[in-house]
């Protein structure tokens, strides 16, 4: 069943309530997703993007009781990533020769996803149009690495509408659709965990892109998604958002992660967080054991922190493999404007904390203090030492 967004324009895309992980298993996505495809039924026809490759014979079939298909006069793929571009390939079996709007990373990404060479897809860049009647014009906007090289955004004049693709969206799933309808609480919990788990890494080219808009000068009513709720009510608000999150983004947050095998490092760990909250009873100080904690909220809680102290035993020659996963994932962040310290225990050598520290420091942290360390199980001399180093640790964040 279409949804009308404003005037001709609706949504004709999936809601995926059930879907818990996304990107294979790398990401959670608790609340679902949704797959947005957008109808517009000007003079022409036009359809921008389409949905996850699983929901093909269904998305078709409702755009078929909306419309003859074969009024559709062009296809914007403003991404190609499967769960964009999935349904294009049947799509284009019914309709073939339809001209794809896409970036030269597009062509390339598609031919390369559906060996497809003989489709007719056209390449734009940022500033090229085409004119879909009644006065409307669609601008294209490259978006290169928001979040694929291909990625692009597009502008419909008049309605004043900017199709952004991944820009600007959150796994969630709602039937109300708009942003002003839904769970502000759970809206923006999503927005965070998107935007800290998949757009973090390419945070300078958000910067630019948002400036680049900016001098554009495109009053923007309304900002439909590929995934999430389409922002009709005050849509600067997730711009200006993502102007902070670009920038370094933090809140008067620390967090303290840790792995343990006998409490030795837990211990530890909360002797630090209580230190830390005599120290500064305001920041919002939290304690997370990364082995039963979900990676993608982890990585939400980093996003939001101002400074974080991530702890393990030595095992064999390095760290618990949870945490050897977590510092996987935050090498890849590329995290701004962060400070840290490690802390953890060791029997016969102590190696866990310094390979702790060191992934930190290449991962773009500012160590702030060397790490300490428990010989054994940490005594109550060690534990009142984790208190005191929690105090200094906030002062020094502070
Ligand atoms: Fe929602 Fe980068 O695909």
């Amino acid at each position: 069943m279409r949804k009308q967004i404003k005037n001709n324009v609706y949504w004709v895309g999936k809601n995926h309530w059930d879907l818990r992980e996304f990107h294979g298993s790398e990401f959670t996505t608790n609340k679902g997703s949704s797959y947005n495809s957008y109808l517009i039924l000007e003079e022409k026809t036009g359809l921008i993007d389409t949905v996850y490759e699983p929901f093909t014979l269904e998305f078709i079939h409702n755009l078929a009781t909306e419309i003859d298909l074969k009024k559709i006069d062009f296809i914007v793929v403003n991404h190609a990533e499967p769960d964009h571009s999935g349904a294009l390939a049947a799509l284009l079996e019914i309709i073939p020769g339809t001209p794809v709007y896409c970036t030269d990373n597009g062509v390339k990404s598609l031919i390369g996803l559906y060996h497809r060479p003989d489709w007719n897809l056209i390449p734009v860049k940022t500033g090229d149009k085409i004119a879909v009647g009644n006065n409307k014009e669609l601008i294209f906007i490259q978006a290169a690495m928001i979040h694929w090289p291909d990625s692009m955004f597009c502008y419909l004049t008049g309605d004043n509408i900017l199709f952004s693709n991944d820009a600007f969206g959150q796994h969630y799933c709602s039937e109300l659709l708009f942003n002003d309808l839904v769970d502000q609480g759970e809206l923006w919990a999503e927005t965070y965990k998107y935007y800290a788990n998949i757009i973090t890494p390419f945070s300078h080219l958000v910067a630019r892109k948002l400036e680049e808009i900016k001098q554009m000068g495109l009053p923007i009513d309304c900002i439909c998604t590929s995934h999430g709720i389409v922002w009709r009510n005050n849509p600067a608000q997730i711009v200006e958002k993502y102007a902070a999150f670009a920038g370094g983004y933090r809140d008067n947050q620390i967090t303290v992660i840790y792995d343990t095998m006998y409490h030795g490092t837990q211990t530890m760990a909360e002797n630090i967080v209580k230190g830390i909250n005599q120290a500064d009873p305001l920041v919002n100080v939290k304690l997370f054991s990364a082995s039963t904690t979900d990676l993608s909220d982890l990585i939400t809680e980093i996003f939001k922190s101002k400074a974080i102290l991530i702890g393990s035993p030595t095992v064999h020659n390095g760290v618990l493999y949870t945490i050897a996963g977590l510092m996987e994932f935050i090498n890849g962040m590329k995290f701004k404007n962060k400070k840290a310290a490690t802390f953890g225990t060791y029997g016969w050598h102590d190696v866990s904390s310094k390979t702790i520290q060191a992934g930190l420091k290449e991962a773009g942290f500012e160590i702030i203090m060397e790490p300490i360390t428990a010989n054994w199980r940490p005594d109550q001399t060690l534990l009142d030492l984790c208190v005191e180093y929690g105090k200094r640790f906030a002062v020094l964040t502070t």
